[in-house]
């Protein structure tokens, strides 16, 4: 969406809070031996209580109020019963919502406990090149300028990102135009960045893999080759220098 008056900007921050603010608390949450769906419901009652509804379950009859994905699974993961966290795996919580009529979206990847298995590396590339790619957004920006920066600046550090997954925007709805916000040069894509459009930028970089395939459940994504991924996103407002970070109280 764009932002044409002040009530579509509160609207926006409101949401954009609640996600942030339920994000976090799920991260402080999670420990090891409660499992995914627990952690799940943890998140749901704090978006219930904030009337709150799930965007992928409105949007597409997810199963689940938030997407856990859980050490080769790089995302949609479905909240399980018979997943138990364990000490050093790596965890991805995406908690996207619908307030009042507007969207918001963000995501973290974490090692959970102690760093037994040497993925806080990656989680850091992450969450520095969604920085940098943020610092690199403003009106008139082409998209395929940011992707070709955090293709390049995950390279840098011997990672690789996602072909197949991608940013978009957002506001109205969970997934609106510019639909594909891609983690490289995309060179058939000329759109640029507009003013006062609201969009959401994630990473997907990853240790072996270049593209998500669906697992049979039909939800969950793991890497064509295997390995790790981790994802960090923001829902912001282009402006004409550094963009508003709406969903800034996540704490990425
Ligand atoms: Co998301
Ligand atoms: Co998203």
């Amino acid at each position: 969406m764009s932002i044409t008056k002040e009530s579509e900007l509160a609207g926006m921050q409101k949401i954009s809070d609640v996600v942030a603010y339920t994000l976090k608390q799920m991260q402080e949450y999670a420990r090891p031996g409660i499992t995914t769906k627990q952690l799940d419901d943890y998140g749901a009652g704090i978006l219930k209580d904030f009337g709150a509804n799930s965007a992928p379950f409105k949007t597409y009859k997810f199963p689940g109020w938030t997407c856990i994905s859980v050490d080769n699974e790089f995302c949609h993961g479905i909240p399980s019963v018979k997943r138990i966290l364990k000490e050093g795996e790596l965890i991805n919580v995406d908690v996207s919502a619908e307030l009042n009529g507007f969207w918001s979206d963000n995501g973290a990847s974490f090692v959970l406990g102690e760093d037994l298995h040497g993925h806080q590396k990656l989680v850091d590339a992450s969450k520095m090149i969604l920085r940098k790619a943020l610092d690199s957004i403003k009106g008139g920006v082409k998209i395929s300028d940011v992707g070709h920066l955090i293709e390049t600046e995950a390279k840098k550090q011997g990672y690789k990102v996602i072909k197949n997954l991608t940013g978009h925007g957002i506001g109205r709805s969970l997934h609106e135009e510019p639909s594909e916000i891609c983690n490289f040069r995309d060179r058939f894509n000329h759109t640029r960045f507009k003013k006062n459009s609201v969009v959401a930028i994630e990473t997907f970089i990853s240790t072996h893999s270049n593209y998500a395939i669906t697992l049979p459940d039909g939800w969950t994504m793991t890497g064509d080759r295997g390995g790790y991924m981790a994802q960090h996103e923001h829902t912001i407002v282009v402006t004409d220098g550094k963009p508003l970070i709406l969903t800034a109280q996540n704490g990425i």
